[in-house]
Order: structure tokens, then sequence, then C-alpha cells
């Protein structure tokens, strides 16, 4: 086996946890290799978060592209097999919740590869997303768990996972965000938009159960326009929705401007000027609550509960959504604790784990 270590990335949400990873594990020396499943491809998907967040250029694409649940898992199996064989590495390193993550688990757990999952332990109790299931399968297969959040050791050692394996070491997305912040520039963003000076309201919206359905999109539609009476609402839209939200009028306000996906500094820098953002994403519960940001998120549960407990985010339905956008204008930015080692060195803190279990080896 070489002393490689392989880090399989496929999502936008990937690489932005992935970045401060791979940066510190080339500070201590380490061999690495990159693999792009290719589950995201669109230039502003994918191509400018290399770019914007100096991640290398992957060593090779799976072309793995859009599909069906099964399809698109299945041909990652298959995909990272090959991969696995044809260069085996020391260790894996898989990210997040992605049909990727539980994809090359399963490929590298049958071959007896050694894995590694960032942001292990994370649990919504809701088995109707598909990444309740990713997670959980995941952390079955892995051997190294690097935990954001201390609620998750509780919930792995609840699914039989050993301590040994367990290491809460704070949260790389928020890495990514501390390394990038005075680069995020409300005022560009505010002109860049046409925003002018007054409040504005940033949504981002992909879930199955928010945009899939027709009848769901309405009724999101209908919550946003209300808050759109009130105060400007900025769209980057990500594909999965753009179809159902726009056949159901989203664009019939003035007040909400629909844009492509942002680059991250882009995206982050509108952020970071909003009075409040809606969301159904994971990541941007977890920014918003370090740039204190109010945070509403469109779901009736939360794998992330410490940006509740320690952030901005509060959970809410169409119905709650305009007075508790307006709520959250009156009521200013989030005042309260931080999550703990929310500091800017989760990845340092991995690579040193890695390091001295490779060497135990
Ligand atoms: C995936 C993840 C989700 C994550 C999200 C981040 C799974 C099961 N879901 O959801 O957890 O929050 O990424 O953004 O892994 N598409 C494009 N261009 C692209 C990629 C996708 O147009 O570059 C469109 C295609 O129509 C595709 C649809 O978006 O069918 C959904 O893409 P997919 O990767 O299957 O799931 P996401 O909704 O992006
Ligand atoms: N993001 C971005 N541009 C956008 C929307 C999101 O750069 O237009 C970034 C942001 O940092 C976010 C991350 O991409 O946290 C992951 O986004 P997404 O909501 O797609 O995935 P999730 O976290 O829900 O899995």
């Amino acid at each position: 086996m070489s002393a490689t270590i392989t880090h399989v990335l496929g999502a936008r949400p990937n690489f932005v946890k992935a970045a401060p990873v791979i940066r510190a594990l080339a500070a201590l020396g380490h061999s690495q290799r990159v693999v792009h499943t290719g589950q995201h491809y669109d230039e502003r998907m994918s191509d400018v978060f290399f770019v914007q967040l100096g991640l290398p250029e992957p060593d090779i694409n799976l072309g793995v592209g859009s599909g069906t649940q099964a399809t698109q898992t299945a041909d990652v199996l298959v995909g990272m097999e090959r991969e696995f064989l044809d260069n085996p590495p020391s260790l894996v390193v898989l990210y997040g919740d992605v049909n990727s993550t539980v994809g090359a688990s399963l490929a590298g757990a049958k071959l007896g590869v050694p894995l590694a999952h960032v942001e292990a332990g994370l649990r919504s109790f809701d088995n109707t997303m598909p990444e309740e299931i990713n997670r959980r399968l995941t952390d079955q297969l892995c051997d190294l768990l690097f935990c954001t959040s201390p609620e998750a050791l509780g919930h792995l050692a609840r699914e039989g996972r050993p301590d040994a394996a367990m290491h809460l070491v704070g949260n790389p997305m928020i890495d990514t965000l501390v390394a990038n912040l005075d680069k995020f520039d409300a005022a560009a963003a505010r002109a860049a938009h046409g925003l002018g000076d007054g409040r504005y309201v940033v949504a981002t919206l992909h879930r199955p159960a928010n945009v899939d359905s027709p009848a769901r999109a309405a009724e999101l539609v209908r919550a946003l326009h209300e808050v759109a009476a009130e105060v400007d609402v900025i769209i980057p839209l990500h594909p999965r929705g753009r179809a159902t939200l726009s056949a159901a009028g989203l664009l019939d306000s003035e007040r909400i401007h629909v844009v492509e996906p942002l680059g991250y500094i882009e995206f982050m820098s509108l952020v970071r000027g909003a009075t409040a953002i809606v969301t159904d994403s994971g990541g941007v519960q977890e920014e918003t609550t370090l740039l204190r940001v109010p945070c509403l998120t469109l779901r009736p549960n939360t794998e992330r509960p410490i940006t509740i407990t320690s952030g901005s985010n509060r959970l809410v339905t169409n119905e709650e959504l305009a007075a508790a956008v307006l709520k959250a204008c009156d009521d200013g930015p989030y005042a309260g604790e931080l999550p703990p080692l929310w500091d800017g060195q989760a990845g340092p803190r991995i690579a040193r784990i890695i390091t001295t279990w490779l060497a135990a080896r």
C-alpha cells in the first residue's frame, strides 16, 4: 500500500470542507491524491471552488454526473473501486453526506482500505433525506471519525462506534470561512447585484422536500413573495430547483432577484452584508452562525442543532417565514456564544491526528 492519502470530492460542500484539510496535510509533507467523482460538474458548482479555495486540480475525474439516487451512488461505487485498485491509498478521506461520500466509503470498505470521515456523527433522524442514510452508513464503515460538534460523539457511541475512533476537531467549513474572511466584501456584493443601501435577505434552496414537487415549490414561492413584500430577496439559485420554482412563479415579484449559483467569495460577501438568510443548506446554517447573521432554515429538523443552541439559526415553516424574517431584521445580529473549536484550526487538528494514526500502523 502506498503512503498516499486520497481525498474523495464530489459536490459543492465537499470542496469547501476539504480545502483546509488538504492544505494542513500538505504542510506536514504528506503525499496526496484528489479524486473528483464528477457529481457536481458545472463551472459554477465545481471549478470556481477549486480556483477560489486554492484546491489542487483533481488527479482524476470519474465523470459520474447526475442521476437517480441509485444510479449516481452505484456509478461512484464502481468508479471508486477501480480508482482504489489502480492507486491503493494509505488512507481515504471522505467529507460530509453526499452520494459521492457513501459510494466511496462502500467501495473502500469492501477492499479493506482505511477510511476517515470528516463531519462524522451529525444526525437529523430523518431518513426521508438521502443525506441521513449516507451519513449513517459512512460512519459505520470509517476507521477515523472527525466530529464538528459535541453531540456527534454521543450519536456515534449509541451506534456502536468505538471511542478511540472519534475526534472532536472543530469545523473545516469554518476554517475556510476564517481563512477567507478578509476577502468578503459586502459593499462590492451589493453593488454587483444592484441592491442599493437598503436591507436585503439572501435565500438558498435546493432540498428535494422543498423544490422537487410543483405543489411544495408553489408553497415555498408564496412564502418568498410574502418576504419580498417587505424586503429585497436575492437568490443564487441551485440548478436543482430552477425549473419547478420558476414554473411556480418565483420571478413574479420585482423584489426577488434570482441569479446563477455564486462563487464562494461572492456568495459569502453577499451573506456577510445580509440582514437575514433563508436557507435549507447544511453549510449555510454553520457559516451564518459564525458571521452572526440571522438564519431561518426552511426544514422541519436539522442535523446541526448546535447552530440553534450556539448560533443564529431557527427552524421555520413556509407559513412562519415572513414574520420570522421581519423579527430577525428587528432583532439584529446574533450576539451569543459560538460552538466549541469553531476557530479555524480544524484542518491542522485533523492533519495531526491522521499523521499519528498512520505512523502507528
Ligand atoms: C447534492 C447532495 C446534497 C447537497 C447538495 C449541495 C446528495 C444526495 N445530495 O444535492 O446533500 O446538499 O448536493 O449542493 O448527494 N445539477 C446541475 N449541475 C451540476 C450539478 C447538478 O445542473 O453541476 C442539477 C442536475 O439537474 C441534477 C440536480 O442538479 O440532477 C441535482 O444534483 P445532485 O448532485 O444529484 O443533487 P443535489 O441536489 O445537487
Ligand atoms: N455556496 C456558494 N455559492 C452559492 C451557494 C453556496 O459558494 O451560490 C457555498 C456555501 O459556502 C455553502 C456551500 O457552498 O455552505 C455548500 O452549499 P450547499 O448549500 O449547496 O450544500 P449543503 O451544505 O446544503 O450540503
